[in-house]
């Protein structure tokens, strides 16, 4: 089942909106990165957190590209078919004309803390009109080909470290589409007792704004006042107060699988999904797609509306 994660329009933000155009990039202009630019991805980097502050992590930043150029020349050698199915291979790291080497212990015991520190270079270089890509792949290489032992050589690597993954670095010459992203794999575990329904099953939200009764949100308390039918014999007595309706706006704007998920009687729950029936067509929930991919679309998500009630 597929799960909702709203990005609602509200929270966008340099840093999210960065954090969503990141792509990992596979085709580079001929340009080296500048030092100066490096440098701030470096400094992003080792500004991640790390347990205890060990900062238990070594960085190799090449600008050296023969050094790039001559290994990728060994795995020609030994990878001769898989240059061939690439017909813009430059090098064996993805093309980059720059690459971060990040090393951890070898005991793996502080791989996390070398990933945190990996991401938070990699979203800098994004900033900066830079595209990385991490690797894991020519790592393999490296470490089995003797012939590759030279590069290894000149990363200079503590003692009792490893090479753990390599970034891909430079100016990008192509603007990869988002793979997706699978929100089941996040769940939130709130105090309420919550009902999974089969009808969420579709819902894929990622870059979203949330659907909207026509007029926007005044228009429907205001609709809701009006249309409101206080349940009979009811008193200011009886309990009354706030009834959470959950339903699902379709693409087309009509309301489905409408459910009360928290109320403080039945008989107002009843006038809750009642009124939620009568309601007009709303204004579907968007994706959007972030740069490279502009525009956005209409998609089913669903929605919690409070309906509160006051006794006149
Ligand atoms: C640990 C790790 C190893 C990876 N190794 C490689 C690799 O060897 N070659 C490669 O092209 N991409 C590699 N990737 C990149 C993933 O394929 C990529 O992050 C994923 O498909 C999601 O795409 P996105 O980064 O564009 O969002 C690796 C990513 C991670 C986190």
């Amino acid at each position: 089942m597929m799960g909702v994660l709203t990005l609602s329009a509200q929270f966008e933000n340099e840093v999210i909106n960065n954090i969503m155009a990141r792509r990992s990039v596979r085709k580079y202009l001929d340009k080296p990165v500048e030092h100066a630019k490096l440098e701030a991805v470096a400094q992003a980097g080792i500004n991640a957190p790390s347990a205890r502050n060990w900062q238990y992590w070594a960085v190799r930043i090449i600008e050296d590209q023969k050094l790039i150029n001559d290994v990728s020349e060994v795995y020609k050698q030994s990878n001769p078919d898989a240059v061939s199915r690439d017909p813009n291979f430059k090098n064996m790291f993805r093309n980059a004309p720059n690459l971060i080497c990040v090393c951890a212990p070898k005991d793996g015991g502080f791989d996390l803390d070398a990933g945190l520190l990996g991401e938070n270079m990699m979203l800098a270089a994004q900033s900066l009109g830079l595209g990385t890509c991490i690797q894991t792949g020519p790592v393999r290489f490296l470490l089995t080909n003797e012939k590759a032992k030279f590069f290894l050589d000149r990363l200079d690597i503590p003692e009792g470290y490893k090479l753990l993954y390599v970034i891909a670095i430079g100016y990008p010459d192509e603007k990869p589409d988002a793979r997706p992203r699978d929100a089941s794999k996040v769940k939130f575990i709130s105090g309420e007792t919550s009902k999974e329904t089969s009808e969420d099953d579709g819902l894929f939200i990622d870059y979203f704004e949330n659907a909207q009764f026509p007029g926007g949100d005044k228009a429907c308390m205001k609709w809701l006042q009006e249309h409101i039918k206080y349940p009979e014999g009811y008193t200011s007595n009886q309990p009354q107060g706030k009834v959470v309706v959950s339903f699902i706006v379709e693409k087309d704007g009509s309301l489905d699988s409408i459910m009360v998920k928290s109320s403080p009687d039945p008989l107002l729950s009843e006038e809750a999904i009642r009124v939620v029936r009568e309601m007009p067509k709303w204004k579907p929930a968007h994706q959007y797609f972030p740069p490279p991919r502009q525009g956005s679309e209409a998609v089913r998500a669903r929605y919690f509306l409070p309906i509160i009630f006051r006794q006149h």
